[in-house]
């Protein structure tokens, strides 16, 4: 099974975790519903957020730190986010967007770091903190989605 979790407050995440289920053929999953999931059934797990002061969100964290050690040995792992779009920043919060670096890469560092097999970590753009996605985002989450399979 693949499978996509992910959060989102202001729907923007949504949007794209749906368009990345549409692209890979697989199931979607809001976080709060995660505990339930069989882990060991998966083949291919993604996992996406807003990033929030360059991490993902509170309930993704936990769910991440929840697994368990090996929990994922053997299947594919991706993470993506959503973001600020760097070249409508000002050159202060560029820099500092860049430093605090983004959730998509720290999600699949931890998925990783539970035997996950890498496959890649995205991050598609929202033109303000409620969105909306800057032009052209879905359906470059549906490729990115198709890419993963
Ligand atoms: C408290 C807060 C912190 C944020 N921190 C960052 C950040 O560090 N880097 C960034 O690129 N975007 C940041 N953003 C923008 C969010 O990533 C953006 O609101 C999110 O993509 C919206 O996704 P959603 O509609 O799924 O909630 C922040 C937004 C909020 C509200």
């Amino acid at each position: 099974m693949k499978t996509i979790i992910y959060d989102s407050a202001f729907e923007n995440t949504e949007k794209i975790a749906k368009a990345i289920g549409e692209g890979a053929d697989a199931k979607v999953i809001h976080i709060k519903d995660a505990q339930s999931l069989d882990i060991k059934t998966m083949e291919l797990l993604i996992v996406g957020s807003p990033t929030l002061g360059g991490r993902p969100s509170k309930p993704v964290q936990d769910f991440l730190n929840a697994l368990p050690a090996d929990a994922l040995k053997g299947k594919r792992v991706a993470g993506f986010d959503t973001r600020f779009e760097e070249s409508a920043q000002g050159f202060g919060l560029k820099l500092i967007l860049k430093t605090f670096k983004y959730a998509g890469e720290k999600i699949l560092k931890s998925l990783e770091s539970k035997g996950g097999q890498a496959v890649s970590a995205e991050g598609f753009y929202v033109t303000g903190k409620e969105g909306p996605l800057k032009e052209g985002e879905i359906e470059r989450a549906k490729e990115w989605g198709r890419s993963l399979v």
